[in-house]
């Protein structure tokens, strides 16, 4: 799996400049399902359908997020430097000395204005973009052009770490989960891979609105409260993927954080209960959508969320994998 993951984590793509890593999806899904499309915003849905003979199947919109944080360029001054602006929540204290790197493989070193007070944090309109140029002239890069953060996949042991975690794992879950789906399924299953959630969950709120979906699960990470001086919270790297209960954005369908449990019991599979105090995911959009949908997420457990460094348990993957096969696998009372 590791594979799979490093080629989705490096890939290029920030919320609205999706279409590269997109196209490393398509043909990773294509073999699993009956249909893949690509609607107006770019989101890519891939659609799987109910074994024959299923009087009234349930609509199941599975959502993963495909984009990521990352800047774009506002101003270039007349030195060749780039002043940004935030794409997601970029956080300013992981900002100096980092790297980012545009679409065309421009690579980019993030410098800021003088610190006189070292105990403070420059704000984001404070740092800068060094290409190597010297003038406007000569700078390589537009105006309106995005870059991600630079940085390698590395796994240590079971932990994985790499820029995008947040939410490319997510991404491998749903490609894994069809990969290992049996033919028989008695949903339609609709795998989205989303646009633009890094934003306000515009992709899966688009999506979710055309497909009407009766049941929704996100696939996407949350936090964890087992580094030190942690904001306590009971998910832990390592104990299993986390089933939401709360989020600051939306509240489960208790039916069917009970199924998911049950499921996961049945299954023998270790997992872990998720109140989240803050930030939320593309479940909210789809629970909001149309006449609102039967809501829930699958979480994998992420330290360091919105930094370069996003370190996932390999054995959690596994777990949100295995937990989503048996979900859609089995009847769906709730
Ligand atoms: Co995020
Ligand atoms: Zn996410």
């Amino acid at each position: 799996m590791n594979d799979l993951i490093r080629m989705l984590v490096e890939a290029y793509g920030p919320s609205g400049f999706e279409d590269g890593i997109r196209e490393i999806i398509r043909p990773l899904v294509e073999p699993h399902v009956d249909e893949v499309r690509v609607d107006a915003m770019g989101n890519l849905i891939a659609f799987k359908r109910a074994a024959g003979g299923q009087a009234n199947p349930h609509k199941v919109m599975i959502a993963a997020h495909m984009d990521e944080i990352g800047v774009m360029v506002s101003h270039i001054t007349e030195k060749g430097f780039l002043r940004f602006t935030n794409i997601g929540g970029v956080f300013s204290h992981t900002l100096m000395g980092g790297r980012v790197r545009f679409e065309d493989g421009t690579l980019g070193v993030i410098g800021s204005d003088r610190i006189d007070d070292r105990s403070a944090i420059h704000p984001l309109s404070k740092h800068f973009i060094d290409v190597g140029a010297t003038s406007r002239e000569d700078c390589p890069v537009r105006v309106g052009q995005a870059a991600n953060f630079d940085r390698p996949f590395e796994a240590r042991g079971r932990h994985l770490t790499a820029k995008s975690m947040d939410d490319r794992i997510g991404c491998v879950v749903a490609i894994e989960a069809l990969r290992h789906l049996p033919a028989d399924i008695a949903h339609d299953l609709y795998f989205v891979f989303s646009v633009q959630e890094e934003v306000g969950t515009r992709g899966a709120e688009v999506a979710a609105n055309g497909i009407m979906p009766d049941v929704s699960i996100a696939l996407d990470v949350t936090l964890t409260g087992d580094v030190p001086e942690a904001r306590p919270m009971d998910v832990s790297l390592g104990s299993g993927p986390a089933i939401k209960v709360k989020d600051s954005g939306m509240i489960s369908h208790p039916g069917l954080v009970r199924l998911m449990r049950r499921r996961a019991e049945e299954a023998g599979i270790t997992y872990q209960m998720e109140v989240l105090d803050g930030g939320s995911t593309d479940a909210r959009a789809m629970q909001l959508a149309g006449p609102g949908s039967v809501a829930g997420c699958i979480s994998i457990p992420c330290r360091y969320v919105h930094s370069p460094s996003e370190t996932v348990d390999a054995e959690d993957v596994a777990g949100a994998v295995a937990l989503l096969v048996a979900l859609l696998t089995g009847d769906m009372e709730l």
